[in-house]
């Protein structure tokens, strides 16, 4: 494993790390755990947090849970505002999200999982960054890092909530990143293709390219280490995403023929 490439906050502030639980956010956790971070880690399943917050302290992280559904934002604001008086927040890791879409059998998913796919993925990041956002414009300190995906460049017709909230995602953090400029915050979007979770294991399709959810750790905080705006990988899928937008939609079609994919239960 390569040494995480963002070091603490000099004055030691909190990084929040949201689907701390399993997957992606567990790997950063532990990534940032190695680096010196103060973390809060926060999820829904008290079991696997324990966990990863044990891996984490043993790593000589100070730790805190935030055991919690993002969809109940009552707690999820009572939650980062404790945090805020003891921390302050330095660090803001929006990576929680779920996949749905299409059940074997379903031309399209359902409304319902549309809805929670956009308010999970979508809705509550931004939420929560209207959270902790006045503190740190108050500091003039602070890092917003939101993990979108690459199908917010390549629309999955298997999961179009999922692909719009993604691509919401991306926009809106580049939108931040350019609103905030010369204040002191930072702003990175990671567009991660394929990675091995528990949320890939729901994916029942080809899935080219995919990495571990270690290394995909390490690629997004190298990213987040050099204030980049995006972060897209692996570099050929990254690239074929991104032209894929600008090809006629025949072309895409026959492009997304390979990846086509339903959800599993
Ligand atoms: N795996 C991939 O191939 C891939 C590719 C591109 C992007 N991504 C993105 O990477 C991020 C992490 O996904 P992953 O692959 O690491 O999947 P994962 O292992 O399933 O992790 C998802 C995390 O989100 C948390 N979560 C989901 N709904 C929540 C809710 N309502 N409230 C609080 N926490 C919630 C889960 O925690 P609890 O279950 O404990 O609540 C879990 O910790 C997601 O945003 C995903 O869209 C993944």
């Amino acid at each position: 494993m390569s040494t995480p490439v963002v070091a603490a906050p000099g004055n030691a502030g909190f990084t929040v790390i949201t689907g701390a639980s399993s997957g992606i956010g567990a790997a950063l956790a532990r990534q940032l755990a190695s680096a010196g971070h103060r973390l809060a880690l926060v999820g829904r399943n008290a079991e696997r947090l324990d966990a990863v917050a044990g891996a984490c302290r043993v790593l000589g992280a100070e730790c805190h849970i935030g055991r919690l559904d993002l969809r109940d934002r009552d707690s999820l604001a009572a939650f980062l505002a404790d945090l805020e008086q003891s921390g302050p927040i330095d660090l803001f890791i929006s990576n929680a999200g779920i996949l749905d879409g299409r059940r074997n059998g379903e031309a399209v998913e359902g409304a319902a999982a549309a809805h929670r796919v956009l308010d999970t993925n979508l809705l509550a990041a931004i939420d929560a960054v209207h959270m902790v956002l006045p503190g740190m414009r108050a500091r003039r300190r602070g890092r917003l890092l939101f993990i979108a995906s690459l199908a917010a460049f390549a629309p999955l017709p298997d999961a179009p909530a999922y692909s719009a909230a993604k691509a919401g995602l991306l926009s809106y953090g580049l939108a931040l990143r350019d609103a905030l400029r010369g204040q002191g915050i930072g702003v990175c979007v990671a567009c991660p293709g394929y990675v091995s979770t528990g949320m890939s294991d729901l994916h029942l399709g080809q899935r080219p390219g995919e990495i571990s959810a270690d290394d995909a750790a390490a690629r997004i905080l190298k990213a987040l280490g050099r204030d980049r705006a995006l972060s897209g990988f692996p570099f050929g899928l990254y690239w074929v995403s991104r032209l894929s937008l600008l090809a006629p939609a025949f072309v895409r079609r026959l492009g997304m023929r390979g990846l086509r994919f339903h959800v599993g239960n």
